[in-house]
């Protein structure tokens, strides 16, 4: 399976900043890599990405995505942003349940499960996060908080559960530069991948890619991992140097899968 490598911008960003990033990576971009990428942006910027895909060829292999959708389709809910527009506009990705959302904004595991069957229902494939706060892994609590997390996601979407990427994100790894070892992070990922595996017979197929702290250093062996199917890339995905490299290395890892 083709590695993913997702930049999430968080909320960073301006005109000009996307344009000069997104130059750069369009230039670092001339040799396609044998991976997929995607960048999950601001909302306000998903317009700008996309039209910018239209003028630089190099970008074409470049997915968008948003940071979050709703789990309404249209209406009254002032604020919100619907999968039916992230399609209209031409994005592939949205993400749901990311940390900062469940933490600084009350989602619960229901919602973000509503939130991913949104997302199906129109067509987005949704970058779905699990993981485990620093208490929860000293309390020895990891495995059964992110497969609780997951089983929130399978519960209600059923076999559709084959159609999301998956995303582990140690929350004591997010934005702090520990990473998860990648023996830790493998660990993990084959529980993530025995609980698909119960769920559907397609689990090989879903992505599940490690998020917290990657960086140019730490992707190459993050990426050798067998269940790591790729990274979402948070500090480093705002840098086109970083970003290429960490793309680089997922390249790399291809390469040799194909050898
Ligand atoms: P950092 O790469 O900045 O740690 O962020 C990870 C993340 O939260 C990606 O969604």
């Amino acid at each position: 399976m083709k590695k993913l490598i997702a930049g999430n911008w968080k909320m960073n960003g301006t005109l000009a900043a996307n344009e000069a990033l997104l130059s750069a990576l369009a230039q670092g971009l001339a040799v396609k890599p044998a991976c997929e990428i995607a960048v999950c942006v601001p909302a306000p910027y998903l317009a700008q990405v996309l039209n910018m895909k239209t003028e630089h060829a190099n970008l074409d292999m470049v997915e968008v995505g948003a940071q979050d959708v709703s789990k309404q389709t249209s209406g009254a809910f002032t604020g919100e942003v619907s999968a039916v527009m992230l399609k209209d506009l031409g994005c592939r990705y949205a993400i749901v349940g990311h940390s900062e959302r469940r933490q600084y904004h009350g989602e619960t595991d229901v919602l973000v499960a509503d939130k991913a069957r949104a997302a199906l229902v129109s067509g987005i494939t949704p970058i779905v996060c699990v993981g485990e706060t620093l208490a929860e892994r000293e309390a020895g609590l990891t495995e059964e908080v992110v497969k609780r997390q997951l089983a929130a996601v399978i519960h209600v979407n059923g076999h559709c559960i084959s159609e999301i990427v998956l995303a582990y994100e140690p929350v004591w790894a997010i934005g702090t530069g520990k990473t998860a070892s990648p023996q830790e992070a493998q660990t993990v990922h084959a529980v993530l991948r025995a609980q698909l595996k119960a769920a559907t017979e397609h689990f090989a197929g879903v992505k599940i890619l490690y998020g917290g702290s990657m960086n140019a250093a730490n992707a190459v062996t993050l990426l050798m991992q067998a269940d790591i199917d790729g990274g979402l890339v948070g500090g480093a995905s705002l840098k086109a140097t970083d970003f290429l490299a960490i793309i680089a290395a997922a390249h790399e890892n291809g390469q040799i899968q194909k050898n």
